[in-house]
């Protein structure tokens, strides 16, 4: 029906029994759900293993930022686990993305997505760290600097989806949060968000949505809503 396995859930819950409650309420409508470190550190990969073993892919969003051998233990523990996605900063380089991506190489499903210039970043932010460049220069530097570390993808906001499309070409993946429904509110995402469907359109490969679908009160409704004239 409405599972596209290119929508994913994101769990930011702070603990497994919400998340759980959820993912029974969305049942057959989507498998692909992201834990990032709020879920993961409440309550424990444990939680990943089960939704891997019920059928769902899951994406790790842990954001290493670390040295390289660290980040390659990690991201063979998000292997390990079954992940089937796993982040990186690529502000930390092409030392320890090259080392995500080497790790990566014993879980075939795995892929290393990049973050580039997180969405509350804004030029101020880069000049205070040093970096004389606007954030859409930097964010088209780092995913340049990704895929030539191996990367299979970046993630990315619906506004840069498109140029990053035409700058990576057709293969990595693209994945972008920051998704409204059609007509709803932007809220704190405001200068960067965008529907599921204008995500999609611009070339993104995949979307995370959280709190329209997570914090509706039809959770399966909200995310025929996201999907709505997205091809899904
Ligand atoms: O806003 P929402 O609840 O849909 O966010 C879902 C996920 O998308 C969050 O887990 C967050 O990591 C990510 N996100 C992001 N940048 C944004 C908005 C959301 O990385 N601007």
């Amino acid at each position: 029906m409405i599972n596209d396995n290119r929508t994913i859930v994101a769990l930011d819950f702070d603990g497994r029994r919400d998340a759980e409650a959820l993912v029974t309420r969305i049942g057959d409508a989507c498998d692909h759900y992201k834990i990032g470190l709020e879920l993961l550190t409440a309550a424990g990969p444990g939680l990943v293993e089960d939704l891997v073993g019920r059928g769902n892919e899951v994406f790790l969003d842990l954001k290493l930022f670390e040295i390289p051998n660290s980040v390659a233990g990690a991201v063979r523990a998000a292997g390990a686990l079954g992940a089937s996605m796993v982040t990186v900063h690529a502000m930390g380089g092409t030392g320890i993305m090259a080392a995500a991506v080497e790790a990566a190489r014993e879980f075939p499903r795995l892929r290393v997505l990049a973050l580039t210039v997180v969405t509350s970043m804004t030029g101020s932010d880069l000049a205070d760290i040093g970096i004389d460049a606007t954030t859409d220069e930097q964010v088209l530097r780092l995913a340049r600097l990704a895929a030539d570390a191996g990367c299979d993808g970046v993630v990315a906001s619906p506004r840069e989806a498109g140029v990053l499309r035409d700058v990576l070409g057709p293969r990595p993946l693209i994945v972008t949060p920051g998704v409204t429904l059609p007509g709803g509110e932007a809220g704190e995402h405001a200068a960067r968000a965008g529907t599921a469907r204008a995500a999609f359109a611009a070339g993104a490969s995949h979307v995370v949505v959280g709190r329209p679908v997570t914090r509706a009160a039809d959770p399966v409704a909200a995310l025929r809503r996201v999907r709505e004239g997205a091809g899904g």
